[in-house]
């Protein structure tokens, strides 16, 4: 029998060719497909097509997907979780650097220079004082959320010698015990969100977790913090980030989800969903998505990625 996986984004080859000999046929113009395989497109307001047996995000959010409607059909929704967390922890990595040393407007500010070279000499001098940064050891990383990818940020902050702090009140044994020894783990997150120099948010979006850093969490970070958020947008409350960094009470916020008024703020850092957005990510994940769909068609059994 041959099983038809229709996909709606592009989705790694490399990673599709890691499965092992089979029947499968893999495309996005497929009829009556077998299962679905997706990235960020969205199946919300979309029927679910007869033939269809599971479904596999190509990813760890799994927001861009009617879970229960799709339980409600008996139809399985699986993701990959890990299979991007080293991306995803690099970009945040490279999002304390950011936050640290002003990279972003000191670039842009060198951009602008122009001049001879006394004019671009005297330009130098006062961005060197305009951008004066902080170093990272000793500071404090407030990490919401300690599953994949929250435990590789918070083992790679301890790394850069910070001083982390982790929040998760649902967190697993199976991510639980990879957490470095270093890392303080707190139960209270306005206590995390008072002592930390940088806060990072690694949670899913559900319910739950919509609006969770809302404009009274958000007072009571410090004045100099900075917010990173790779997770999803609306898990933060941009209006309020917006007013506390028009309010002088939040330093910055580096985030993947840009809109029009984030864009606008001299002190809002966004990327176009970069997070997962390497080759070995996009490799991983689909090889993994792909896999998991492999063993329910034709074992009949979730199998445990
Ligand atoms: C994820 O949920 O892991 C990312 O959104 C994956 C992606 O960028 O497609």
């Amino acid at each position: 029998m041959t099983y038809k996986i229709k996909t709606l984004n592009a989705i790694s080859k490399v990673g599709l060719n890691r499965l092992p000999e089979t029947d499968f046929e893999i495309g996005n113009d497929l009829e009556n497909p077998d299962a679905l395989l997706l990235r960020s497109a969205s199946l919300h307001g979309v029927e679910i097509p007869a033939s269809v047996l599971a479904v596999a995000r190509a990813g760890a959010g799994t927001n861009n997907i009617p879970i229960a409607e799709y339980s409600a059909r008996g139809i399985p929704v699986f993701n990959t979780p890990g299979a991007n967390a080293n991306a995803v922890k690099e970009l945040v990595v490279a999002a304390l650097f950011l936050a640290a040393r002003n990279i972003i407007p000191a670039a842009s500010f060198a951009h602008r220079l122009e001049g001879d070279a006394a004019s671009m000499d005297k330009a130098v001098e006062s961005g060197k004082k305009a951008f004066v940064g902080f170093e990272l050891p000793g500071r404090t990383l407030g990490v919401i959320g300690l599953g994949a990818i929250g435990v590789e940020v918070a083992n790679a902050a301890v790394g850069l010698g910070m001083k982390v702090l982790g929040y998760d009140p649902g967190v697993t044994v199976e991510h639980a015990w990879k957490l470095s020894s270093f890392v303080e783990h707190v139960t209270n997150l306005d206590s995390l969100l008072k002592r930390a120099d940088i806060v990072t948010v690694h949670v899913p979006l559900v319910d739950g977790t919509r609006g969770l850093i809302s404009a009274d969490k958000l007072a009571l970070m410090r004045k100099s913090s900075v917010l990173i958020n790779f997770s999803r947008g609306p898990i933060v409350d941009q209006e309020a980030v917006v007013a506390a960094l028009e309010a002088g009470a939040l330093r910055g916020y580096v985030c993947d989800f840009p809109t029009p008024e984030l864009n606008k703020h001299e002190h809002v850092v966004t990327l176009p969903h970069l997070g997962a957005s390497t080759n070995e990510a996009e490799e991983n994940c689909a090889y993994m998505a792909a896999e998991e769909l492999r063993h329910y068609l034709e074992a009949g059994t979730i199998k445990n990625s």
